[in-house]
């Protein structure tokens, strides 16, 4: 059996939460559907998630059955275990505007996710080139959220854009009125005909 504190674990985790990543930016991206630009923003975001998904595989896939099964940074198996608590569902669920998004994409970006991505990467690819060429690119990602209100917009205004999911959420909440009403009158006046 294998040892649960091991690198084949962290992998898991690590993966599982850029996966996360993946999903989440991909869901940013469906909601912005009359923001074109901002949509291919998330979209970006996403691909480079996507991108980290295959360096971990790749880097997984050079390593061997005895590296993997070294114990790891138990620090680091509980960083990453705590992004498994990152629900890509109730995240958008809590989202209504523009700026909601940004800030959970921030908490993400903050969060433990980056940190584990880039002890593996210190920790196992040999090479210091690519290891500081990975690390450049991981600074790069983050700093695209950081400009992302000179490049479209300040807090104020990304609170009074509201995203898709949440005009959804509204106009199903409407109808359900809507629907209540008329039926409480179908109702009445069932009951009141003679
Ligand atoms: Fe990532």
């Amino acid at each position: 059996m294998k040892n649960e504190e091991t690198y084949y674990t962290l992998f898991d985790l690590a993966l599982s939460g850029e996966n996360k990543g993946c999903d989440f930016f991909n869901a940013l991206s469906a909601t912005c559907d009359g923001y074109p630009e901002i949509a291919a923003f998330w979209k970006k975001m996403a691909a480079d998630e996507s991108d980290h998904i295959s360096l971990l595989e790749e880097l997984r896939a050079s390593l061997t059955a005895e590296q993997l099964s070294l114990p790891t940074d138990p620090s680091m198996l509980w960083k990453a275990r705590k992004v498994q608590q990152f629900s890509v569902k109730d995240t958008l669920e809590k989202i209504k505007t523009l700026d909601d998004a940004y800030e959970r994409a921030h908490e993400l970006e903050s969060s433990e996710i980056n940190t584990v991505y880039t002890f593996i990467m210190e920790a196992l690819v040999s090479a210091e080139q690519r290891r500081s060429f990975l690390k450049a690119e991981i600074k790069n990602h983050q700093n695209k959220l950081v400009l992302f209100s000179e490049t479209f917009g300040d807090a104020r205004w990304r609170k009074n854009i509201v995203l898709k999911n949440s005009q959804k959420q509204l106009r199903g909440f409407v109808l359900i009125i809507i629907g209540l009403l008329c039926g409480g009158i179908a109702t009445s006046e069932y009951l009141m005909k003679p």
